[in-house]
């Protein structure tokens, strides 16, 4: 099992993730999974497809778009400290600002193993542009000879394994009936992450943990988690869904 000695393993923190991870020692994450904000004035009401937006929880934190190259710098650099050197990360990205995460992901030094096409159903409808039906996912890694790559994880048979390893994946979004994040990851999407880039005992970390989703996903599947959130209302909901998990 992986040695982190502080921060504390299995943990999420409410704090400002860029600070948070200056605290975890270098080279003892296994693989990140992060869907960071995008930068794009993102209010935290949209998005939810016609659904209660009185369920959603305030308090979403977007970053000035001036900013998010330094921003995407700092947690990247980051991020590459603490990554082991088998260790990768998956890096959730609209187009707009797509090209400061890459200018960082390559000026830190990660190289580049795909870039996945998530395709959903349900693009926010635009009356003069085609309507956005994809997040990218960029696949990245420290060191491609020594990554984890479990290829045979999901299918023994070769072909729904060639659909599973497919560059675009359809994913449907997730509904929720109670109270919810703006902006939920699909549990299946996280699963297909982790069972290819990690494996049991290993440690995931996610800076941007939103509703909590790596993190509860990973607890189920076995691995270790960390996580930084930095709304307090995001943040508590995390505990109540990873308390929740405990007690099934
Ligand atoms: C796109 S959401 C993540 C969604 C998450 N993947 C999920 O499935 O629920 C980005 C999150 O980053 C948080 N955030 C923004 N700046 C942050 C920072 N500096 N440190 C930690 N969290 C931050 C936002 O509040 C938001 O919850």
């Amino acid at each position: 099992m992986s040695q982190i000695q502080s921060p504390s393993l299995n943990k999420v923190y409410n704090q400002d993730c860029i600070s948070g991870m200056k605290n975890i020692p270098s080279e003892s994450i296994d693989l990140i999974v992060t869907d960071p904000p995008f930068a794009i004035k993102f209010d935290g009401k949209q998005g939810n497809y016609g659904r209660d937006s009185s369920k959603v929880l305030d308090g979403y934190v977007e970053i000035p778009k001036e900013d998010y190259p330094k921003f995407s710098l700092d947690w990247i650099t980051e991020s590459y400290r603490v990554l082991k050197d088998s260790g990768s990360m998956y890096v959730f990205s609209g187009f707009n600002n797509m090209k400061d995460i890459l200018n960082a992901l390559d000026s830190v030094g990660f190289t580049l193993q795909s870039n996945v096409i998530w395709e959903y159903p349900f693009g926010l409808y635009a009356k003069k542009n085609f309507v956005v039906s994809h997040y990218n996912i960029f696949y990245v890694c420290k060191n491609p000879k020594k990554r984890i790559f479990n290829s045979d994880c999901r299918f023994s048979n070769s072909k729904p394994r060639y659909h599973d390893l497919i560059s675009v994946w359809k994913i449907k979004k997730e509904f929720w009936k109670g109270k919810k994040t703006p902006t939920k990851l699909p549990t299946e999407i996280i699963k297909k992450i982790l069972q290819y880039s990690s494996n049991p005992g290993d440690l995931v970390l996610d800076p941007f943990s939103g509703s909590g989703q790596v993190l509860t996903t990973s607890k189920s599947l076995g691995r270790n988690y960390l996580g930084f959130e930095i709304v307090p209302g995001y943040f508590e909901f995390i505990q109540e869904r990873l308390t929740m998990e405990e007690e099934k």
